[in-house]
């Protein structure tokens, strides 16, 4: 297994140029089950987990081309409708086929996903949801079995805002008969990006962005070719980076619009922000202002930059309160960071209280999930000496060659094998 070695201390200068949207590339990649016909993507980021969706897809018996970051995907073979526990377990999101397979073939058999590090995560809103459009759900040997003699639109309201209940039921109302309400639906740019690839395919979606999103089923669709949309979370981290080694990083290829939060919370730590059309500048500032953030859903602080703002303020001037509201078990990286120095304590389950310390030291550490990983490895940035991240897999389901982009931008950021 390999592991990230990090040399503290220096300054990151440069620019950096974002992949595509992990988020946004898995359902729009699970999208074109819906068509038969070539769909062509193109700015599909190189990670584990689009490689776990693009296996999936193959194995329901999709055609499936890889070119560089162009990713080409023909669903009109695909026989199957079953997804398997081993090619489920790998990615939660995998349960995403399931929506699209049974708009598709009015039936699916898709491996639970069950619990991973950062939570339960449950998906009883996506069967509900599917319920409510006239599927009979079973449970059964640890698999969801769905069925349907038919979907018909419903008015739906989500208890609790989920980007991946809001995607799959789009993908499965879009060739329902009739008019579906999503209502508190969740309103993530890659909500939209996936409207707008569907739209694209020729279903009428309305309100995407919105927590109501009205979608007026259509008999068939037809093949696209799109691009992804930039990975606002990678873009996030780079920021962060930048602010915390007082560096100078010029993030382009990303879309500023998505990252509001992100923006005004490294202004509010004494960073400079400097938004040029698809470019941000990030100049960090000798002292690093204390600040708190409570997670919520877009367009509030995403909780997946939650512990990269975290591993900066362990070095900021006061103290900082984080609450994360989004998932039960997000404070993984806590342990770690302590173990480098940090001073934080945990209460209530969801608040951390961190009292910036003057500097941190290098330690052996242990990535939980992908973006505790990122956490340690900013951490490691500024931490003196050497520091070692170890299970670094989770760090390749979602970050595109960050270990070379660092040393573009003078980081010293290396892999070993163990
Ligand atoms: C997606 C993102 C993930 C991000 C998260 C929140 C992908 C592939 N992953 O995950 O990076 O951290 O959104 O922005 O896009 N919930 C239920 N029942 C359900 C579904 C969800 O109670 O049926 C709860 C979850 O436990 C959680 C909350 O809803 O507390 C939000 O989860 P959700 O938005 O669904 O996250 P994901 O789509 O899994």
């Amino acid at each position: 297994m390999d592991r990230i070695v990090v040399e503290g201390g220096r300054r990151l200068k440069g620019n950096v140029r974002i992949s595509g949207s992990k988020n946004a590339a898995l359902p729009v990649l699970v999208s074109s089950l819906l068509v038969d016909g070539e769909c062509v993507f193109h700015n599909v980021p190189d990670l584990v987990d689009i490689k776990s969706i693009k296996l999936l897809l193959e194995d329901l018996g999709a055609r499936v081309e890889t070119n560089g970051d162009t990713v080409m995907i023909d669903a009109s073979t695909v026989h199957k409708f079953e997804a398997s526990y081993d090619l489920v377990r790998k990615m939660r999101a995998s349960i995403l086929v399931l929506g699209p397979l049974l708009a598709r073939q009015k039936k699916a058999r898709v491996s639970l996903p069950g619990g991973c590090a950062i939570g339960a995560r449950p998906i009883n809103l996506h069967l509900k949801g599917m319920e409510n459009l006239g599927a009979t759900i079973t449970l059964e040997h640890g698999y969801v079995e769905a069925h349907a003699d038919a979907l018909v639109g419903n008015d739906i309201y989500f208890d609790v805002v989920s980007v991946g209940a809001t995607e799959n039921m789009m993908m499965t109302a879009v060739l329902a008969t009739g008019v579906t309400l999503l209502r508190n639906a969740a309103r993530e740019p890659e909500i939209t990006a996936l409207a707008d690839v569907l739209i694209q395919m020729g279903a009428q979606i309305e309100g995407a962005g919105t927590s109501v999103i009205k979608i007026t089923g259509v008999t068939s669709l037809k093949p696209v070719e799109v691009q992804i949309i930039p990975d606002r979370i990678e873009a996030g981290t780079f920021m962060v980076a930048s602010a915390m080694t007082g560096g100078d990083v010029t993030i382009t290829d990303c879309t500023p619009d998505h990252m509001g939060g992100i923006i005004h919370k490294l202004k509010l730590s004494g960073a400079t922000v400097l938004v040029n059309g698809s470019s941000i500048q990030v100049i960090g500032s000798d002292e690093i202002k204390s600040l708190d953030i409570q997670t919520l859903p877009y367009p509030g602080f995403p909780t997946d930059m939650q512990a990269q703002f975290m591993a900066m303020m362990t070095v900021a001037k006061g103290t900082s309160v984080f609450r994360e509201t989004i998932f039960e078990n997000r404070f993984i990286h806590v342990s770690e960071l302590i173990r480098m120095g940090a001073d934080i304590s945990l209460s209530g389950g969801n608040v951390a209280t961190v009292k910036g310390v003057a500097r941190l030291s290098s330690a052996p550490v242990m990535a939980s999930d992908l973006r505790a990983s990122a956490s340690l490895i900013l951490a490691g940035l500024i931490a003196q000496g050497t520091t070692v991240v170890s299970r670094v897999y989770h760090l390749d389901r979602g970050y595109e060659s960050l270990e070379r982009k660092f040393e573009m931008l003078g980081g010293a950021v290396r892999r070993e094998k163990d």
